[in-house]
């Protein structure tokens, strides 16, 4: 009976696309299950070359498998998960290994490879990005769980993986949740590249007038230099394209309200928890709650702003080659600040991260595919204990180019009134991040004032406070001051 290496369960568009990618590499026999037995009829039915093994029940599922069992499950994360779960556990033995490749919250994936731990069986969180192509050609893979299931697992998701410069884009990240962790923020970086992209389309369109498709035309240069990436690449595309119905540029009709599935969230709410600025990030979730306000949006439609004129740029090509800088900087703040998330998420739950090797997965088969992913592998291999992506040569050489223009463009876009808050809360991070002193000193004295919080000093060691309602002489405090 037992003649599959590997189980997909769940086969709506990314479990039956990783299912056939799986079917195409040399070695694997798929076994399919799916809930819902029509949809498994419709894939092998429509995919015989894929040889695939149908199971109507979730025990002849787990009876087509070979010995250690192994089965990805891309289904509905949430309850769906922890029902497939659940279904599997009940079929599988100790040894066995349960792979949930869907878009679980790396705290789910803790407790739930805890709980499948008790039965001996394996479990892995494994982020998976790269969409329905990614999963169909070569994603980028990025599993949790124990280094026992990675000696299975890792032959099987390395012959399904994108390839990047001759290497496979997977690598064990970290034990239990690691890999849903890491995936979260790639998502969160993928929020703030694409808010970036999204801004300077909007400041060349009203800062020069340029059409979509002139633009369409400028992204695709830009990406044939250092900004080279799969998000402008894509965005070149959108904006070439033409509506068939109105014959206008389809960026024009669709809709200014952008959606989200909450992995962008999720990475600033646990990076708030984590003390982690990822403003970037933060920035470009905010930006599309904003979009989606229709109602607030009209009603402060005729709030005072600079006139229509107030800006044009003196030379447009020297004003569209500034905003290509200001991208160029603003994403790296972006990477610098997911990288900082990922090394305290690391610290907070005990992951061995290789950063390097990170950013080598994310080379190829994801969203943020990017050519200067190499130079941030080759920052983390030339200094592992780098304390900040920005601080590394490389990266201070691409500020020191970069910040001149980047500051005229975010000046220009507060005069001109058009929203780049992406463009400009990364400036104001890169500005406090490499500041001698900051403000923060008055704010310490603010929270000793209302809430005797306590301060230390720059000169001597020690907690103090000052008796501001009493004599307002100084004390040394007991404790530490927080
Ligand atoms: N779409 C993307 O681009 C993308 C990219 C990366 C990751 N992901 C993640 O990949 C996973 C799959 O995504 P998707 O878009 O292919 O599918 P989906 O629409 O998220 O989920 C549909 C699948 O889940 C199954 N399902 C739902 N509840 C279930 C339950 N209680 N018990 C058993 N099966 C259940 C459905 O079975 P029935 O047919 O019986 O309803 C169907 O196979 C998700 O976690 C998603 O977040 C998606």
């Amino acid at each position: 009976m037992a003649q599959a290496n590997i189980g997909v369960v769940g086969l709506a568009v990314m479990g039956s696309n990783l299912a056939r990618n799986l079917a195409s590499r040399e070695g694997n026999t798929v076994a399919v299950y799916n809930r819902t037995w029509a949809r498994t009829e419709t894939l092998i039915d429509e995919h015989p070359e894929a040889g695939f093994i149908p199971a109507k029940t979730i025990q002849e599922f787990a009876d087509s498998l070979a010995k250690p069992r192994t089965a990805i499950i891309m289904v509905q994360a949430g309850k769906g998960t922890d029902a497939v779960i659940d279904e599997l556990v009940a079929v599988f033995e100790p040894g066995d290994i349960i792979v949930d490749g869907g878009n679980a919250l790396f705290t789910d994936t803790i407790r739930r490879e805890a709980a499948v731990r008790e039965t001996g069986i394996n479990f892995v969180g494994a982020g998976i990005s790269g969409g329905e192509e990614g999963a169909l050609n070569g994603p980028s893979i990025m599993p949790g769980g124990s280094a026992e299931a990675w000696q299975t697992l890792g032959p099987i998701l390395k012959s399904i993986a994108a390839v990047a410069e001759g290497e496979p884009c997977v690598t064990h990240v970290g034990t239990d949740g690691a890999g849903h962790f890491v995936k979260m923020i790639h998502n969160g970086i993928e929020y703030a590249d694409m808010q970036l992209i999204a801004e300077a389309y909007d400041l060349i369109r009203r800062g020069t007038g340029k059409s979509p498709a002139e633009i369409a035309d400028i992204f695709a240069e830009w990406n044939k230099g250092e900004l080279e990436s799969y998000l402008i690449e894509i965005t070149a595309e959108v904006l070439k394209q033409v509506d068939a119905e109105t014959g206008k540029p389809l960026v024009d009709v669709i809709l200014d309200q952008a959606g989200s599935k909450g992995t962008g969230v999720w990475t600033v709410q646990t990076s708030l928890d984590l003390g982690i600025p990822v403003s970037g990030i933060a920035e470009a979730v905010f930006a599309r709650s904003l979009s989606s306000k229709p109602a607030q949006r009209a009603a402060a439609s005729s709030l005072p702003g600079p006139s229509e004129d107030a800006f044009k740029p003196a030379d447009p090509e020297a004003f569209i080659e500034g905003v290509r800088l200001a991208l160029y900087a603003s994403k790296v703040i972006a990477y610098s600040q997911g990288f900082d998330a990922i090394v305290a998420g690391a610290e907070q739950y005990g992951w061995d991260i290789k950063k390097g090797d990170i950013a080598k997965i994310w080379r190829g088969g994801c969203i943020i595919r990017a050519r200067f992913l190499n130079r941030i592998t080759e920052a983390y291999a030339e200094n592992p204990g780098l304390v900040a992506l920005v601080t590394a040569p490389f990266f201070v050489d691409v500020m020191a180019k970069a910040q001149t223009a980047w500051r005229n463009v975010v000046a220009d876009a507060a005069h001109a009134g058009i929203p780049a808050p992406a463009f400009s809360s990364s400036l104001a991070y890169y500005d406090g991040l490499r500041a001698d002193r900051l403000p923060a000193a008055l704010v310490q004295g603010q929270r000793d004032f209302f809430g005797a919080h306590t301060y230390k000093r720059v000169d001597k060691e020690g907690t103090f406070h000052t008796l501001w309602s009493g004599d307002r002489s100084e004390i040394e405090s007991e404790g530490s001051s927080h």
